[in-house]
């Protein structure tokens, strides 16, 4: 018989990448997929996304309506934004969504998806999460260090106190107060500080955390368009190498000390967290093996997670309120009533400070940390309000549209605590009109001490200083712009001027 010719191969190819391609079209035709822009070949919609994803996405949904789809390059992206949609996204469907799509960021930054925040769902997430919630966060052990907590509180207001009537860049120090409190808890010293033998020091630490903020949150063009993922177009993939070798350098110097401690004093007490997850590391019973890869990845979830959201969020808060003097005169009189100007606010005293919590659900309402919480995926075809949402499409809830929404806030753009009191809104991911932690099994895990730190340094800066614009700066020429990225803080860094207001001696303490 006569070989083949190319021509009957060139025809076999095209044949078959017809079929596909029809019977993709069918398939298509036949799915009732939620509306949205028509995507372009190759790019699918990521022409109309700009430097702030979520608000393209929100400008999007203002035209497409609560549930829209759009293509990110080769993926189909759905995203909610509307409190049915976190409804349906985040609790009716929850199980469906519980899983997180493979980024590069996760590869290169979380030891290959070996974190909780990138993790698939599956046992091994399970296993973590329960881990965070009942070893690392539980009530018990979040008192046991709360005297960590009220020591650098103490120390965070000297500082202020030290640099009061010079214009301070207000994160930097907000990111130092959680960044000592979460090493002492989590890793059971300040593993950065300035002397020379400091494995980093705090400020190129900082610098890490940043960048790894930042490249969790981009959109890579890889992510989307897989077949340009080699080219690393826009340089990503190579910082995340780089970011990854020197996190990886400092974990092991952790995770060295403790384990050499360990050695050395035999059936010693889990101190800190990493200690506790070395001590489930060598637990044969555990249903999925913890190896030392995971427990570097989770040491790096909980420095992350501690650090960077709690300081942006009271950044916020505070540029929110230098616009609103009124907001600031009836925080400090709640204080002064409840409180008295004899002594610092404790955590304690939160739950009777209603207006100070107003001012922080209020700020994470308009400031999100992350505004369209963390990326989703679908495990297995479904349909929501009808439509239908094949498996793998990947999925967004826009907290940031919901937290604008005006079906479900009066006066959505402006700043008013006041609309919280006496209303039983709270944050805990049961109220979808409010979701700064999310909600559901991929809920912040981390949400309790989140809110510890959020209430009380913001009830400090309140309590303990009036805040100025340096330089003469009106409150209207304040930028409230953002950045995108894992979180969103401001763009430019709030640049202000402390003044103490309470007697000297309690800034000494
Ligand atoms: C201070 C304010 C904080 C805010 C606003 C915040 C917000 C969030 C949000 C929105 C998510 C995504 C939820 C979702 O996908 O639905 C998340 C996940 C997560 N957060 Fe937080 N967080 C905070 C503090 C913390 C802290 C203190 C930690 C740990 C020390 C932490 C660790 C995590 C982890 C590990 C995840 C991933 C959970 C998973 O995928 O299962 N967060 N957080």
């Amino acid at each position: 018989m006569e070989a083949p010719t190319w021509f009957f191969y060139a025809t076999a190819c095209l044949t078959t990448l017809v079929l596909i391609l029809l019977s993709r079209r069918l398939r298509c035709r036949k799915l009732n997929l939620p509306p949205g822009p028509k995507p372009w070949p190759i790019i699918g919609n990521l022409n109309l996304i700009g430097s702030l994803p979520h608000q393209s996405i929100h400008a999007l949904s203002q035209k497409y309506g609560p549930i829209m789809q759009l293509r990110f390059g080769s993926f189909p992206v759905v995203v909610g934004s509307s409190v049915d949609m976190a409804k349906a996204f985040l609790k009716t469907h929850d199980l469906t969504f519980a899983s997180r799509p493979r980024t590069a960021a996760g590869k290169y930054t979380t030891y290959n998806y070996s974190d909780i925040t990138w993790s698939q769902y599956g046992p091994y997430w399970r296993q973590a999460r329960k881990i965070f919630l009942i070893e690392l966060f539980s009530a018990k052990r979040l008192e046991s260090y709360e005297y960590i907590r009220k020591e650098e509180m103490n120390a965070f207001l000297k500082g202020l106190y030290l640099s009061s009537n010079t214009p301070i860049t207000l994160k930097d120090h907000l990111s130092t107060l959680s960044l000592n409190g979460i090493s002492r808890m989590a890793l059971g010293k300040k593993y950065m500080d300035e002397s020379e033998n400091a494995i980093v020091s705090p400020v190129e630490f900082k610098k890490m955390l940043d960048e790894l903020f930042l490249l969790n949150g981009v959109l890579n063009i890889g992510d989307s368009i897989p077949w340009l993922d080699f080219l690393d177009l826009q340089g990503y993939i190579k910082r995340m190498k780089a970011l990854s070798k020197k996190f990886d350098r400092f974990l092991e110097h952790v995770l060295d000390e403790h384990n050499e401690r360990r050695k050395r004093v035999k059936d010693s007490v889990a101190k800190d967290m990493v200690d506790v997850l070395l001590k489930l590391a060598d637990d044969p019973n555990l249903d999925v093996k913890l190896e030392r890869h995971s427990v570097k990845a989770f040491t790096q979830d909980l420095i992350a997670g501690g650090t960077e959201s709690s300081a942006v969020t009271v950044e916020w808060a505070i540029s929110e309120l230098l616009k609103k003097p009124e907001i600031f005169k009836k925080a400090t009189e709640e204080i002064d009533r409840v409180i008295g100007r004899e002594r610092w606010v404790e955590e304690k005293d939160i739950d009777n400070l209603p207006y100070v919590n107003a001012i922080a659900k209020e700020t994470m309402r308009l400031h999100p940390v992350s505004p369209m919480l963390a990326p989703r995926i679908c495990r297995e075809d479904t349909k929501i309000a009808g439509y239908d949402i094949p498996k793998d499409t990947r999925v967004f809830v826009n907290t940031w549209t919901i937290g604008r929404d005006p079906c479900a806030w009066d006066n959505p753009n402006v700043f008013c605590p006041e609309r919280f009191i006496g209303k039983s809104i709270d944050i805990k991911g049961q109220d979808y009109e409010l979701l700064p932690f999310g909600s559901g099994r991929r809920m912040c895990p981390g949400y309790s001490l989140g809110i510890k730190v959020i209430q009380s340094s913001l009830a400090n800066l309140l309590h303990g200083f009036t805040w100025k614009l340096p330089d003469n700066m009106k409150k209207e020429d304040l930028n409230m712009e953002e950045v995108f990225g894992l979180s969103t803080p401001k763009k430019t860094p709030l640049l202000v001027l402390a003044e103490p207001r309470l007697p000297v001696h309690l800034y000494s303490q």
